[in-house]
């Protein structure tokens, strides 16, 4: 299918790596379904993309309904999903020592039931369908294990066991599965850390060495612009420098 017929839901797009697929996708006039829990960043984004197809819904990827209600919108204004993206996820670092467990619910809640909901939500279309594409972002977390980031690394290394997973399952229904793999990337990733010396320290060193956020949304690009019969499972993206 050309690219520009293709109709591809963002969560997580307004900021990051999820903003700059926005942007990167409309250029190419593909038709799009953005969310994210900011309303004010989505309708800006909606604003300067003007001449593009872009629809944008707030939505909690934690809450199933709302994942659902995203769903619901673009199939009724298109008939089809051809590409889900889940992005959204947060990073709340620190140390397991300090026992931060509302956090580590939090993280699990987004970065992993976040990706499910988005599966359960869009998996019945796609199955009655027989095609799609469902990309998720996990990390380089979700391969190696870094100091003080253990409950990250673990929300990530389930989103690659989950993408593995449906991709067994789903090849059989035309369903591709892929997981986009960032190394460190200049975001608001580092926002959501509320060590402010820790959150400070990445943010420093994501302007120093990280890639771009388009740098990934070109992979993303990429990973969607590929014939029917190619499933591209998995793509790691680190910056050059990057040591793990
Ligand atoms: N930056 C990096 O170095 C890096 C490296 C590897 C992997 N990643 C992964 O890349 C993905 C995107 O992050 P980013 O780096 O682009 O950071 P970002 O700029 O903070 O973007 C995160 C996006 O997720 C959304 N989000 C967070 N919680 C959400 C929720 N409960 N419901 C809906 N949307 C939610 C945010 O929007 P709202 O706040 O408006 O909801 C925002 O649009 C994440 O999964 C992250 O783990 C990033």
């Amino acid at each position: 299918m050309e690219l520009s017929k293709k109709v591809v839901i963002i969560m997580g797009a307004s900021s990051g790596i999820g903003e700059a697929t926005t942007r990167l996708l409309a250029e190419k006039q593909v038709k799009l379904v953005i969310a994210a829990r900011r309303k004010e960043k989505l309708e800006l984004i909606k604003k300067e993309l003007f001449n593009s197809s872009i629809d944008y819904l707030t939505a909690d990827v934690s809450k199933f309904e709302e994942v659902q209600e995203v769903i619901d919108f673009t199939l009724n204004k298109y008939g089809r999903i051809d590409v889900m993206f889940n992005n959204a996820g947060i990073m709340p670092t620190a140390p397991l020592s300090e026992g931060r467990r509302e956090e580590w619910q939090q993280m699990l809640d987004i970065n992993v039931m976040g990706v499910l909901n988005g599966i359960a939500a869009v998996l019945p279309i796609m199955i009655k369908q027989k095609s799609g594409h469902v990309i998720s972002t996990d990390s380089v977390a979700g391969h190696v294990v870094y100091p003080n980031s253990a409950v990250y690394c673990g929300t990530k290394f389930a989103v690659k066991a989950i993408m593995e997973g449906l991709r067994q399952e789903q090849r059989v229904n035309n369903i591709k599965s892929t997981l986009i793999t960032p190394g460190m990337v200049e975001t608001e990733l580092y926002t959501t850390i509320n060590n402010k010396e820790t959150s400070e320290q990445l943010k420093n060193n994501q302007k120093e060495f990280g890639l771009k956020a388009k740098d990934i949304a070109e992979a993303v690009l990429f990973v969607i612009n590929t014939p029917n019969s190619v499933s591209i499972n998995e793509m790691i993206v680190r910056p050059t420098s990057q040591e793990r």
